[in-house]
Order: structure tokens, then C-alpha cells, then sequence
């Protein structure tokens, strides 16, 4: 293995929020740092966490670390600040906070980069700092980074994909039999869900990650947007499908067309031979479709604690070893 690196560096990271992704961050940092200073010359240490809630149980987790009041945790002078919070209120105040005292910032949040992402990536670029979003599309899966380094030398014709682990799991779990509400509440139990489900189970999470990627990917303009959910599907009409040699998945894609790029959100009868229909539970799956290149299909873990968090340590090292 080669060594880059003469003498071990220490990033500091203020971290926002310890529920699904932000407990597997810590367990994550936890578990991997000793190799990443082994191998990078990169210590990572957590120096502050914020959380909503001071009493709940947090495990193994260092309690004089956690505190209630976001501004000492903001304000602590870390290189970079994770956001895990989740939503768009709070969170962007945090990150815009952050931004303007000079920390990098890490989220997940893809909610809050489809609304304020531009004006976020300006404040960045004019306080000389980064923002890390890897985990924001498709969990633990680097689409993020595929698109932006792997394809960067190519020219995209569409983006299509499962992009919403909550909705293949239920579609998953009525594959099996269980009723449409059983399945949610399973994925919720599991943490895939946002805290407003709604927003998996409409099509609008899967469409905000469909935003991100093709700010990415395209250099023209969304003509239209297209958006339903699977809220429709019932168990019967998943059993139907598979009598006709068909699954139901909620597939994402943005396509060029005359004058920028469409995108739509809707649940689809694939037939079981469709790359996207093996995709099952919390999986993502991706399909770029590139000029030179052709098809390039990327799948895996598209939510959860520890898939999303190793998402989210990959920019923290990416910030630390810049
Ligand atoms: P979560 O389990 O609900 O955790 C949210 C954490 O943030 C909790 O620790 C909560 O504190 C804290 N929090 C919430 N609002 C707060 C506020 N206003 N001030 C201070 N702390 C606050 O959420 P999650 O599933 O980890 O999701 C976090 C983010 O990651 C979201 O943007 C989500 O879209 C994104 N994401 C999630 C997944 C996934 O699989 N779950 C995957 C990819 C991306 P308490 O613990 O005290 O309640
Ligand atoms: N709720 C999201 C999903 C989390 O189910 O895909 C991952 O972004």
C-alpha cells in the first residue's frame, strides 16, 4: 500500500444530529479511524453533537459531547460541521451558519440542496469552503462522486433510477405479501423513512435526489417535472403485476429533450429481465446513459444507519486529506 502522507493530520467535526445517520457516523468513526489514520494520515474526532432531545438513551455514545444549544456546537471551531439533522428550516440556518464561519460542511440533506442548494453553494464558494453531499442521493451508494469525476468527460442523454429506498422496500415487502401500511411501518422501524414519509412514498424524496443528480450531470435547464408516488399500489395489484411476469418499482429519470431536460418520478411495471427490477428492498440502482461511454449502473444500499454514514465519512475524509 502506498503512503501519502508524512505526518498524521486531525480533522474536527461538530456534528448535528445523532438519530439514524448520525449514530452511524459515530459508531462508523468509531469502527473505522484507526485505519483511516493508518492508511491516510487522517485522525478523525468528533468534538461536539447536537441533538433536539438531552435525556433520550445514546448507547455507548460520549455524553459530554452532546448538548441541546446549536450555536456551541456551530461555533466550535471544527473544520467541519455535519449536518444529520435532516429538514429544511433548522438545518439550512445551521449550514449557512457554519458556512459563514469558515467550516467545511458534510450533509445528507437532499431536501435542503433542492431548495436552497444554489444559494448554499454560493455562500460556500465565497467563504472558501466545501460542501460534502455524497450521502444526499441513493445512501451508500457514490453516485455523487461517479458523476462528478467517473462520467465528468462525457456528455449524458439520461439519468434513470430507483432513487428511494423506502418506496422499493415497501414495493419489496408487498412482493412478499404484506399489506401496503405494514410495509411502511417496517421501513420506518428500520429508519429508511424521513420523519414525513410522505415525502418517500410521493415520489418527492426520489425527485429531489433526481434534481441534485441532474445539476450534476446536465448543463441545460428542467423543461418539466413530472411527480407521483406509489401511495396507489396495493398488495392485489403487486400480485397481478408478478402473474404477468412483472414488478412495480418507483423509477426516477431525467432525459434530455428539446430545449433542457425532463424529469419524472412514477411507479412502473418493469419486467422481471429490466436491470431496475432486481433491485429490491432498501437497494438503489442507477442507470447513466453517456454519449461515449453507454450504459454505466451503479447499485447498493440507498438508505440506512451505516451505508448512509459511510456516505457521509467519504466527504469527511475527502475535506481532510484536501
Ligand atoms: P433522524 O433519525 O430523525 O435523526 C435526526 C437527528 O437530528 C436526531 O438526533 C434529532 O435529535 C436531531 N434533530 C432534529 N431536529 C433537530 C433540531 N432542530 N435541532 C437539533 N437537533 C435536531 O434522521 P435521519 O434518518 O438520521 O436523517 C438525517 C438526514 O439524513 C435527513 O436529511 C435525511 O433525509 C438524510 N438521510 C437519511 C437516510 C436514512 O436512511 N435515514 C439516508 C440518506 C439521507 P433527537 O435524537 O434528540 O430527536
Ligand atoms: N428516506 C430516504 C429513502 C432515505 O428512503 O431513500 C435515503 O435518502
Amino acid at each position: 500500500v502506498l503512503r501519502h502522507w508524512d505526518k498524521v493530520r486531525t480533522i474536527r467535526v461538530a456534528l448535528l444530529g445523532l438519530g439514524t445517520v448520525g449514530g452511524g457516523f459515530v459508531r462508523l468513526v468509531e469502527r473505522e479511524h484507526a485505519r483511516i489514520r493508518d492508511r491516510i494520515g487522517l485522525e478523525i474526532e468528533i468534538a461536539a453533537i447536537l441533538v433536539r432531545d438531552r435525556e433520550k438513551d445514546r448507547g455507548d455514545v460520549d455524553r459530554s459531547l452532546i448538548t441541546t444549544t446549536a450555536v456551541d456546537v456551530i461555533d466550535a471551531g471544527c473544520d467541519v460541521v455535519v449536518e444529520l439533522v435532516g429538514g429544511v428550516h433548522c438545518a439550512g440556518a445551521y449550514v449557512r451558519r457554519a458556512i459563514n464561519n469558515g467550516s467545511h460542511v458534510v450533509t445528507a440533506n437532499k431536501a435542503l440542496l433542492a431548495a436552497t442548494g444554489r444559494e448554499l453553494f454560493d455562500a460556500a464558494s465565497a467563504n472558501g469552503v466545501q460542501i460534502g453531499f455524497e450521502a444526499s442521493v441513493c445512501g451508500g451508494v457514490p453516485v455523487v462522486r461517479a458523476l462528478r469525476r467517473g462520467l465528468a468527460g462525457d456528455s449524458l442523454e439520461s439519468i434513470t433510477g430507483i432513487l428511494n429506498g423506502t418506496s422499493n422496500y415497501v414495493l419489496s415487502r408487498m412482493e412478499d405479501g404484506l399489506p401496503f401500511a405494514d410495509a411502511v411501518k417496517l421501513a420506518q422501524e428500520h429508519g429508511f423513512a424521513e420523519a414525513h414519509p410522505t415525502l418517500d412514498l410521493s415520489g418527492e424524496d426520489a425527485a429531489q435526489k433526481l434534481e441534485i443528480l441532474t445539476s450534476l450531470g446536465f448543463d441545460s435547464e428542467v423543461v418539466s417535472r413530472s411527480v407521483h408516488g406509489i401511495e396507489w399500489i396495493d398488495v392485489d395489484d403487486v400480485a397481478r403485476a408478478r402473474r404477468r411476469g412483472n414488478v412495480f418499482r418507483q423509477v426516477a429519470e431525467a432525459r434530455r429533450v428539446a430545449g433542457g431536460v425532463a424529469l419524472t418520478v412514477a411507479a412502473r411495471e418493469l419486467p422481471l429481465a429490466h436491470p431496475l427490477a432486481s433491485v429490491r428492498d432498501e437497494n438503489n440502482g442507477v442507470v447513466f446513459r453517456g454519449n461515449a461511454v453507454g450504459e454505466v449502473m451503479l447499485t447498493g444500499r440507498g438508505a440506512g444507519s451505516l451505508p448512509t454514514a459511510a456516505a457521509v465519512l467519504s466527504d469527511v475524509i475527502e475535506i481532510g486529506s484536501a
